[in-house]
């Protein structure tokens, strides 16, 4: 019986029939219909199949030590979790145009010169547009292959005859299977050519990365169909009219989550930033109201953002509530405690909250530094600039102990900054050259930095 089904283009997610949104993950307009696979004859029994065994003490360390490559570029390394795995699996996602091809160009021409033997697939542009590239980049002298390649058994069939250490696939979503009856770029070819792909490499022992354009609109699947299948999935951001691009772990099955890479896009591709919180705080200037240093944690970095809010009187039934970089639920959370706890109200005016140098935080320990912005933008009252403001915030309006107070600390002196406000769970105290204030709760702190604030 031939049956066909419905998959949702941008998570993934299989329907029983067709439907204008995609109920996993609230996408419209993304479900499209797919031949079902051509399923093969049954296995008679799964009890008669052999595989090899092996137990867990079986498997000594000392065999084969776990030797991560190192490409070089530290802010590539460090968002591996400390070097390439080999035989790993990566997902590198992103908008299109935001730099995916340029970075990976230079980390296979980084790590062919480290002595890997590197491969670049591209399934987008003809091999003398990449060497052109290249040019550009000033890394016509590494040892990379190029490949201009679409077809996955041809992919396939050179892979095995280089076996080089490491392969790049761009991108994912322009490889075709033929054994899959569907256009390239559908759910089912994406899932097919990352399966094989990655499945192949493993056996072979070659480290791939897998390049994946963030789609809009719902026609080509997007790179969420394929996380599953990967050990690490990045995600490479900025914004268009920042130099700032940020490389960001989300999954890392070698590594710590949530770590990230800055780096700039240059005239000459891109250059690291080794220290990304002067960058986001160089376009910091006169005191102003609404604008917060928060001493953050990214990954096992520290790093100094500004956090700017702007409150203005609405002139709307239902005001605004603008986010940049952050979590617009949070945002709805910390006006609430605010007016709850504190007795400060942001009714009938628009909140615009926006994260410097377009990074983004998910750090619940930004709280306290979002608080002290707005309320800064609401009183017109600039906070010193030398101070950095951290910690999280309870429903109650308690402040909750927050990780890594030292390494926060360490960084924000580092830069200059000579005062912190934190949660009273801190150890540390306060020395002569850096001043440590320690509070438990929001309305201590309001009092504190404000001084008392009657509607
Ligand atoms: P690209 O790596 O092709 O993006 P993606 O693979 O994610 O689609 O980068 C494209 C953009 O980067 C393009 O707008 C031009 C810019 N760029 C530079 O500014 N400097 C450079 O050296 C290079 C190679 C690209
Ligand atoms: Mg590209």
């Amino acid at each position: 019986m031939s049956k066909s089904s419905f998959t949702c283009n941008a998570c993934g997610a299989a329907h029983k029939k067709w439907a204008g949104r995609c109920e996993a993950c609230g996408e419209w307009n993304s479900i499209v219909e797919e031949a079902a696979l051509a399923s093969g004859p049954a296995k008679k029994s799964l009890g008669a199949a052999k595989g090899r065994r092996i137990e867990l003490s079986d498997l000594t360390t000392k065999d084969k030590p776990l030797v991560r490559a190192v490409s070089g570029m530290d802010e590539f390394d460090r968002v591996l979790g400390g070097g390439l795995v080999p035989a790993s699996a990566i997902l590198v996602a992103g908008d299109p145009g935001i730099g995916k091809s340029t970075l990976l160009l230079q980390a296979a021409a980084a790590f062919a010169r480290k002595g890997l033997k590197s491969m670049y697939v591209s399934g987008e542009e003809a091999a003398s547009q990449i060497r052109m590239r290249a040019d550009r980049l000033g890394l016509t002298d590494a040892p990379v292959m190029l490949a201009a390649e679409t077809n996955l058994r041809d992919i396939i069939t050179t892979l095995d005859a280089e076996r080089p250490d490491f392969a790049i696939i761009d991108s994912i979503q322009t490889m075709w299977a033929d054994h899959v009856d569907s256009a390239p770029g559908s759910v089912s070819q994406v899932r097919a050519a990352a399966h094989e792909l990655t499945t192949f490499a493993k056996r072979r022992g070659i480290s791939v990365v897998l390049v994946g354009h963030v789609t809009k609109d719902g026609q080509i699947a997007g790179p969420r169909v394929v996380e599953h299948m990967v050990d690490t999935v990045m995600y490479f951001e900025g914004e268009r009219g920042h130099q700032f691009r940020i490389l960001r772990a989300v999954k890392n099955r070698f590594g710590p989550a949530d770590e990230i890479g800055v780096f700039e896009m240059t005239g000459a591709g891109l250059a690291e930033v080794p220290n990304p919180s002067a960058l986001f705080l160089s376009e910091r200037d006169q005191p102003a109201s609404g604008s917060v240093v928060f001493a953050g944690i990214e990954g096992t970095r520290p790093v100094l953002v500004e956090i700017q809010a702007l409150v203005a009187q609405s002139s709307l039934a239902t005001p605004r509530r603008n986010v940049v970089g952050w979590d617009s639920g949070r945002l709805a959370m910390i006006l609430a405690v605010l007016e709850a706890r504190c007795g400060i109200s942001f009714g009938g005016m628009d909140v615009y909250l926006n994260i410097a140098g377009g990074m983004r935080i998910s750090e619940p320990a930004a709280d306290l530094a979002v608080a002290a912005a707005l309320i800064s933008a609401r009183q017109d009252h600039p906070l010193p600039t030398d101070t950095v403001i951290f910690g999280e915030i309870s429903l109650s309006g308690a402040l909750r102990p927050i990780t890594q107070a030292e390494a926060r600390l360490k960084e924000a002196a580092k830069l200059g900054f000579c005062a912190a406000i934190a949660p009273s769970s801190v150890k540390q105290a306060s020395t002569p050259e850096f001043s440590l204030k320690k509070l438990s709760d929001l309305a201590e702190f309001i009092v504190e930095v404000f001084g008392d604030i009657t509607a």
